[in-house]
Parts: C-alpha cells; sequence; structure tokens
C-alpha cells in the first residue's frame, strides 16, 4: 500500500517554478529520502504534503487521501517536523506538546502520558518545565520531532532533521527514527548529509531544480558509478582534453574527477592519457553517494 502518492506534482510562484511535475510515491512502512541541493523543491513538496502550501495542479495523496479534498484525514496521518524551529521559543517544553496534542483533540489524560513517553525516549524530560528558548540547538530538533509525534502518525516527514546538530545527538536521533520505522512509521527524510541518507534511507530520489534527476534503491545508486574513481587536483582550471571524452568525467574548477567503468576502462590507458595534464595531487576512491549526487545534480 501506498503511504504517500504524488503525481505530476507543480508549484509554480509568482518568480520560480519550485516543483516541475514530479511523481513517485512511497510505500506503506518504507524509509524514504529526499535529497538535492539548495532551492531543488524539497521543502516545497514537504509543505505540499503537509498543507502548508497549495499545490498548482497535480495529485498528492497520503494513504490515498487527498491532502486537499480530505485534508483533515490526510492532516492527521502525518507529522512534520520543519526545517526551521517553529515553536513559541518562550514556551514551556512540556506545554509545546501539551498545546500541539490539543490541535489532534487528544484526550488531557492521554496527552499527559503521551507527553512523559516521548520526552523521556528523547532525553527531554528533565528538560520538561523549561522555555524552549533555553534548550540547545540539538534539544530543540529533539523536541521538534517529539512534537511531530504527539498525535502517532503513520507517516513521519523530517526535513532537515539534524541541521546544525552535533555527532553524538545526530546518531541518537538516527536511532530513534530508525526504531520508529521498524515499528511501521513510514519515514520521509530530507537531508544535506548524504551520509545521514547512506546510513538511513532504503529508497532515494535526487530533486534539482524541481525535478527528479532519478530515484532508486540506495543499494542501485550506489552502484550506479560502480568503480572507482581518480580524483586529479590541477595546478590551473583546464577544458576538458579530447583524448578524455571518452571516460565519464567531471570538472569542477581545478578538479577533475575521472569515474571508471571497471569493464572499459584500463588503468595503464587512463594514466596514458591523463599525462601531460598540469597534475598537482591525484587521489582515487571508492563511489560513495556523495559522489553520485554531485555527478546526477552537477551542471543540470
Ligand atoms: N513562499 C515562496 N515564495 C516564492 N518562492 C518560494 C517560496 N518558497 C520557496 N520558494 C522558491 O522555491 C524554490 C525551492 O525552494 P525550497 O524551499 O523548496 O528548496 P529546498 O529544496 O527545500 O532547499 P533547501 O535545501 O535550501 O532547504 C526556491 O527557488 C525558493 O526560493
Ligand atoms: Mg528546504
Amino acid at each position: 500500500m501506498e503511504a504517500v502518492t504524488i503525481k505530476d506534482l507543480k508549484k509554480i510562484y509568482p518568480k520560480t517554478e519550485a516543483v516541475k511535475g514530479i511523481t513517485f510515491s512511497i510505500q506503506k512502512g518504507e524509509f524514504f529520502g529526499l535529497l538535492g541541493p539548495n532551492g531543488a523543491g524539497k521543502t516545497t513538496t514537504i509543505h505540499i504534503l503537509t498543507g502548508l502550501a497549495n499545490k498548482t495542479s497535480g495529485d498528492v495523496r497520503l494513504f490515498g487521501k487527498d491532502v486537499v479534498e480530505d485534508y483533515k484525514e490526510a492532516r492527521a496521518l502525518i507529522g512534520l517536523v520543519p526545517q526551521e524551529f517553529n515553536f513559541d521559543q518562550f514556551e514551556k517544553v512540556y506545554n509545546i506538546l501539551y498545546f500541539a496534542s490539543g490541535y489532534f483533540g487528544i484526550p488531557s489524560d492521554i496527552r499527559k502520558e503521551r507527553i512523559e513517553k516521548v520526552l523521556k525516549e528523547l532525553h527531554l524530560w528533565e528538560k520538561k518545565d523549561m522555555k524552549a528558548i533555553t534548550l540547545s540547538g540539538g534539544m530543540k530538533r529533539k523536541l521538534m520531532i517529539a512534537r511531530a509525534l504527539i498525535h502517532q502518525p503513520k507517516i513521519l516527514i523530517l526535513d532537515e532533521p539534524t541541521a546544525g546538530v552535533d555527532v553524538e545527538t545526530r546518531k541518537s536521533i538516527w536511532k530513534f527514527i530508525r526504531k520508529l520505522n521498524k515499528s511501521g512509521v513510514t519515514i520521509l527524510l530530507t537531508t544535506h548529509y548524504l551520509e545521514e541518507a547512506e546510513e538511513l534511507c532504503e529508497r532515494i530520489a535526487i530533486i534539482n531544480h524541481g525535478e527528479i534527476v532519478t530515484l532508486d534503491s540506495k543499494k542501485n545508486l550506489l552502484s550506479l558509478l560502480e568503480g572507482e574513481r581518480l580524483c586529479l587536483t590541477l595546478k590551473e582550471e583546464i577544458k576538458l582534453p579530447s583524448n578524455l571524452k571518452k571516460y565519464n568525467v567531471t570538472i569542477q574548477g581545478k578538479t577533475m574527477t575521472i569515474a571508471l567503468d571497471p569493464k572499459k576502462d584500463k588503468w595503464e590507458q587512463v594514466l596514458a592519457d591523463i599525462n601531460g595534464l598540469p597534475i598537482e595531487k591525484m587521489e582515487t576512491n571508492k563511489n560513495k553517494l556523495e559522489d553520485i549526487f554531485i555527478h546526477l545534480t552537477n551542471g543540470k
């Protein structure tokens, strides 16, 4: 069953075509990643899913519920951890959760139980009577996760959940959301930390300039540029020499990356072909999601 269904979604702002007709779906129980550079259209897509922005056209459903026609049911299915802090900084942690659960009509005694449980799970219980402004950045992120879960949504959307969070807190957030996913909650995550997507997501869509560039399992994406890469730091910027056009080459300033196809490219030949370039430094690397991301979004 599909938890999220997006068909030909467009969002046109007066000066920007933020989302240009994207189509994808997320299966129930999946851990799905939406990756893309700044301004790609990730938050816009999420805002349409959660009713914070109106679509220009297209069809968007959560467990079959139309986000516009059946907005009340759709909204109750989803929990959002937004990119920016959007709670009242001068309110107490406990009250922020108490009021949020009020929006969903949760009876008072159940509210109290749930707030205690989620705050304890996220190690925020001892901060419950503190004003949100007194929390650290990482704690504020966790507070938004707690708030997003208070109505027990079937889908949790996290928009850059670990931005500005230290390594240890990030790992504890990863552990928490992984456990949540194991318990059956469908997860949609956007992140700039590619190792985060590599660590957590089963399938990943890469979005750039409002379009889906690729959508595949993490495994397939990682094997997309199978083999090793040769990274050259050059003494000066150059145009791609004609004898290197037969390779998969990316040039960014003084950095030239040659992705080697193990079936086709022979080291001896490659080394002969780069002979004569103004090379300052040379390294070889195995592919990582980061390289695939740059390869797919570079210059497109
Ligand atoms: N309310 C708005 N009015 C006008 N343009 C907007 C609005 N919201 C977003 N945009 C534009 O739409 C485009 C996509 O923005 P969006 O916030 O969806 O990007 P993003 O992928 O979330 O980027 P980031 O990684 O920086 O968070 C950008 O060009 C942005 O300026
Ligand atoms: Mg964003």
